[in-house]
């Protein structure tokens, strides 16, 4: 019998039994570009366990994603923050659903806010939640990653630290260790067949910091897009299942930047566009 094929859109190219028999934490799971993620995974046969810090949240999307994907999806309320409940959620999943080969590290916060008025808690709880979640998560998830020898721990990261954002210190400064964590841990976990890489959306619609955006601002964010929109949720949920799918199995240390190109536009590039 020939698979059939998932859905329309970005991710119709996959088989919908691709990631059969992989069991994935998405962490973030419950909202935006990681909902999407795990939403993918699971429409590709994955077994899926989303973790959040609002159970509420969690339960109601689980239930969505489950009617839309026709798989049960499991999650358990965590703050990334917290390595005795990061832990538990990782033997959690394990008992439900018997291994664990896939993390995906999307818990994040952030708000806009000038380096001269953030306060020294606010510039932490970012790094904590982004830079130091990634590692809890990462760290705890290793023993289960490597008994089955296809362990992948995506990370999404950013692209605001490739150059200065203005009103974004904190989230750049956590993002580009992020990236750090990216490579160092696929040094360290190769030898482990683990694979580590990130994923760094550009805008995207859909998003809460996209909903943000109004009017000229939104066309003014467009334009500086040489794709000249921008992206879909599904766009980064499709580079998500093509880095758990074998045809990345060489693929490790690297972050895929899904922008539409915009972080590659040199910061000249605005003097000679009208
Ligand atoms: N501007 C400046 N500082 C801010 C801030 C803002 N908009 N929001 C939070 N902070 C500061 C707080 O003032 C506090 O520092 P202080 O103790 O010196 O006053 C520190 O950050 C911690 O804030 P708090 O709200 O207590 O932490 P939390 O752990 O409950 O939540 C966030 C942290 C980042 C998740 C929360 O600010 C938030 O809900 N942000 C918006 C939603 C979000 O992040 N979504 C994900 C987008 S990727």
């Amino acid at each position: 019998m020939s698979a059939t094929k998932v859905r329309t859109g970005p991710l119709a190219v996959f088989e919908a039994n691709l990631l059969a028999g992989h069991v994935a934490l998405v962490t973030g799971g419950g909202t935006g570009i990681c909902r999407g993620i795990a939403q993918a995974f699971a429409a590709c046969g994955a077994d899926v366990c989303i973790v959040g810090r609002k159970g509420e949240v969690l339960a109601q999307t689980a239930a969505e994603m489950s009617a839309a994907t026709g798989r049960d999806i499991f999650f358990v309320p965590c703050d990334v923050r917290q390595p005795d409940a990061v832990a538990d959620a990782i033997a959690q999943t394990i008992a439900k659903f018997g291994h664990l080969d896939t993390v995906v590290n999307g818990a994040a916060g952030n708000f806009l806010a000038p380096a001269a008025a953030l306060s020294a808690n606010g510039f932490r709880t970012v790094v904590d939640i982004d830079l130091c979640g990634t590692f809890n998560v990462a760290r705890a998830a290793f023993e289960a990653l490597r008994l089955g020898g296809r362990g992948l721990i995506i990370n999404i990261s950013a692209t605001l630290h490739y150059g200065g954002t203005p009103l974004q210190i904190h989230a750049s400064a956590a993002k580009a260790g992020v990236d750090a964590v990216t490579r160092n841990l696929a040094v360290e976990w190769g030898q482990f067949g683990i694979r580590v890489n990130g994923i760094a959306p550009g805008p995207i619609a859909e998003t809460e910091g996209m909903r943000r955006l109004a009017g000229s601002a939104a066309d003014k964010a467009k334009a500086s897009v040489p794709l000249g929109r921008f992206g879909a949720i599904e766009e980064i949920a499709a580079a998500a299942v093509f880095l758990r799918s074998s045809a990345a199995a060489y693929i490790t240390g690297t972050t895929l930047v899904v922008d539409g190109g915009q972080s590659v536009v040199a910061a000249a590039a605005h003097m000679m566009m009208t």
